[in-house]
């Protein structure tokens, strides 16, 4: 792990507390997220960035983009994504750069060329599906969250969310889960669960586990005095880049 450091708006320095958020598909990491920022921020002044892993597919060839059209292409394939970019922007965070979030478009499966601005902050929460499969991403997360959900469930709501916010007929969807969604799945995001230091069953719903993060969040920044110190900002409130 680095020992890089971020310059705090009261002149101190510390290195930003990252959190990983793993799970499934649609096993609702972006809506823990947006709770723990919430929570966060009703509880004092404290900057908080949220960054996505589904912000840095990559760009795909004219072939492999032609499969993604047709449900034909593993998005779920450790390699469909760079974890170099976002190792690097972690780095920068850590060590008080600014850095650039790509924005992509899940209709057209292609980086918009777009980009979104990100600050240092005192907390970092990353959410992906296979981050914790990225051994340098995994090794740089302070405390990493595993949200455990079933698998028909996930399903259920992949085909609402996908059918509504990502273009996609249900055939397409069913196609694409069956073919590479589940197998990647096993292969590639169940296995890391033993990474996690927290296994979160029914996601936002869990307050019981949801409280206790917080407060373990809330006692590490306390104890390198870094917490409700000085007025602060949310950086990126919305944890689901899409
Ligand atoms: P992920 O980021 O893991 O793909 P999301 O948090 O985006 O999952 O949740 C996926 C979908 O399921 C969203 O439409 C969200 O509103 C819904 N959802 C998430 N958690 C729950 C829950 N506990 N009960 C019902 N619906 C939920
Ligand atoms: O938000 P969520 O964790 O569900 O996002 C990850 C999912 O996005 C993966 O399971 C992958 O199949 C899907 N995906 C897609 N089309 C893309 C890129 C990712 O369906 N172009
Ligand atoms: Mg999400």
């Amino acid at each position: 792990m680095p020992s890089a450091q971020v310059q705090r708006p009261n002149g101190s320095k510390a290195k930003p507390y990252i959190i990983g958020v793993v799970g499934g598909t649609n096993s609702g990491k972006s809506s823990v997220c947006k709770k723990i920022i919430t929570e966060l921020n009703n509880l004092g002044a404290m900057s908080i960035v949220a960054i996505s892993q589904d912000s840095f597919y990559r760009d795909l060839e004219p072939e492999d983009l032609e499969l993604a059209h047709k449900s034909e292409y593993n998005f779920d394939h450790p390699k469909s994504i760079d974890d170099s970019a976002i190792y690097e922007l972690l780095i920068d965070l850590c060590e008080g750069r600014p850095g650039k979030i790509p924005i992509y478009d899940f209709k057209t499966h292609r980086s918009t060329g777009e980009f979104e601005p990100v600050q240092p902050a005192e907390v970092i929460l990353l959410e992906g599906i296979m981050l914790f499969y990225y051994k340098k991403i995994r090794e740089i997360c302070d405390m990493k969250l595993y949200i455990d959900c079933d698998a028909d469930t996930r399903l259920a709501r992949r085909v609402r969310r996908d059918t509504a916010e990502r273009g996609r007929t249900i055939d397409s969807i069913i196609k694409q889960y069956t073919s590479f969604v589940k197998p990647s799945y096993d292969e590639f995001c169940a296995p890391t669960k033993k990474y996690a230091d927290v296994i979160v069953p029914r996601g936002v719903e869990n307050e019981v586990a949801i409280n206790l993060i917080i407060c373990h969040i809330q006692d590490i920044l306390k104890q390198s005095g870094e917490i409700f110190e000085n007025g602060a900002q949310t950086v990126n409130g919305d944890s689901d880049q899409k």
